[in-house]
């Protein structure tokens, strides 16, 4: 499939005449995982694990069928590692609230990356204070890339948690994420890793990355909004308590105590998204109909293309690895001495959809002296067109703008 007839699977961007370069916030949907949800839905919806009829015990085939399609699609041993959340915030703060507060002690040491979104600081501020354990920060050099010394050195003995971004949301860096976790173990450290921004744009296998925890959202790679994705090794999560408490993660509950149900349900109380886990499972069937080699191959047409032409505008400021095979789908970038709100304005007049504002990374931008940017952000539906229409974009921002900008 060349990316014109993929594009006809995505109603959105066929019923908008819009550049979408925003799918590091959420990409569209393909007409494979509408329908799917629809047809769960119209035809199956039922509560899973709740009934003892032929309904019910369908949706639970469909919802349990879709955790062991995940667990096939990221390599897991198995199925029970797998759990389902909201999203990938969901997930970070199930670790760090499960794990990380009931591991942690003062001494210790959380180490993550200055690149890292909020979801992936927040909670392990929190749970550092509460421990009295201590978060330290591996920090980008000036090409925007965790150099291995910095990996050696943050990582110590003392260090129990290391939480890392498998590629920046905002600089599209894509971290060494093996080096990271055999150097982690070395020390005796766990590693979560977040793959929301790069399991879309390529394979991840758990078993081979030896990753701890893994978490992704499903949104970010093709699948509805509010479902996200928990993988965990059995041996750690077993021994966790669960986050959440209530329906279908108990096994007996008694007036004062209660005992909890087995991985995975342990972990998913309450009524799940099933409609989204059914939609995922059919975003899951059109990646691997489309295949990641395909996708990387129009992806990196497409960005390779994005970085030259951005690059030949003197006017703007980017925040990108000059190492292309470090790259992926995201480019941020600022007309200097503009901001970023409103040059996406300008870009929304012509259509081009970017994301503006600091990406939930502020400490990132601090480190950068930056208060934000703008971040247009690529899938595999994006043509050399969209690119053209961002540069045209651009050029009109800047024209309207240049009267402005003071030099200093
Ligand atoms: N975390 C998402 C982004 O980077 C929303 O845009």
């Amino acid at each position: 499939m060349n990316v014109e007839e993929i594009k006809k699977d995505f109603p959105l961007l066929n019923n908008r005449d819009i550049a979408y370069l925003d799918s590091g916030a959420t990409t569209q949907k393909p007409i494979q995982v509408i329908n799917a949800i629809e047809e769960f839905y119209k035809k199956n919806n039922a509560n899973p694990h709740r009934g003892a009829y032929t309904l019910s015990i369908e949706a639970t085939e469909q919802y349990e069928n879709t955790r062991t399609k995940i667990a096939k699609f990221i390599n897991a041993k198995n199925r029970e590692e797998i759990i389902f959340s909201k999203n990938a915030t969901e997930s970070l703060n199930l670790i760090a609230y499960s794990y990380g507060l009931e591991n942690l002690k003062s001494g210790d040491e959380v180490v993550i990356s200055i690149m890292e979104h909020h979801s992936n600081v927040v909670p392990w501020q929190k749970i550092t204070k509460k421990t009295g354990s201590k978060l330290n920060y591996m920090y980008i050099n000036d090409k925007f890339e965790l150099s291995d010394e910095e990996i050696e050195t943050k990582i110590t003995d003392k260090t129990k948690i290391v939480g890392i971004s498998h590629v920046s949301n905002v600089l599209g860096t894509i971290n060494n994420v093996e080096k990271i976790i055999k150097y982690a173990h070395k020390k005796g450290a766990i590693v979560i890793v977040d793959a929301s921004q790069s399991i879309p744009h390529m394979r991840i296998d758990v078993q081979a990355l030896d990753a701890d925890f893994l978490v992704f959202s499903g949104h970010k790679m093709l699948a509805p909004l509010g479902i996200g994705v928990l993988y965990g090794k059995k041996e750690i999560l077993n021994k966790m308590t669960p986050f959440l408490m209530g329906g279908d993660m108990i096994e007996y509950v008694y007036e004062q105590d209660t005992t909890f149900a087995p991985l995975p349900n342990k972990f998913e109380a309450g009524t799940q998204n099933v409609g989204g886990v059914i939609g995922l499972g059919a975003a899951i069937d059109y990646i691997e109909k489309i295949g990641y080699d395909k996708i990387q191959e129009i992806e990196k047409e497409v960005i390779s293309y994005a970085r030259k032409e951005l690059s030949k505008l003197d006017y703007l400021d980017l925040y990108l690895t000059l190492n292309e095979k470090n790259h992926s789908g995201v480019i941020s970038f600022n007309i200097k001495g503009v901001h970023p709100h409103d040059v996406a304005s300008i870009l929304d007049t012509e259509g081009v959809c970017v994301r503006s504002g600091n990406h939930c990374a502020q400490p990132l931008m601090r480190f950068l002296n930056i208060d934000s940017t703008c971040r247009a952000s690529f899938y595999f539906y994006n043509t050399k067109e969209d690119v053209d229409r961002l540069v045209k974009g651009l050029n009109k921002a800047y024209e309207m703008f240049k009267k402005y900008i003071t030099k200093n």
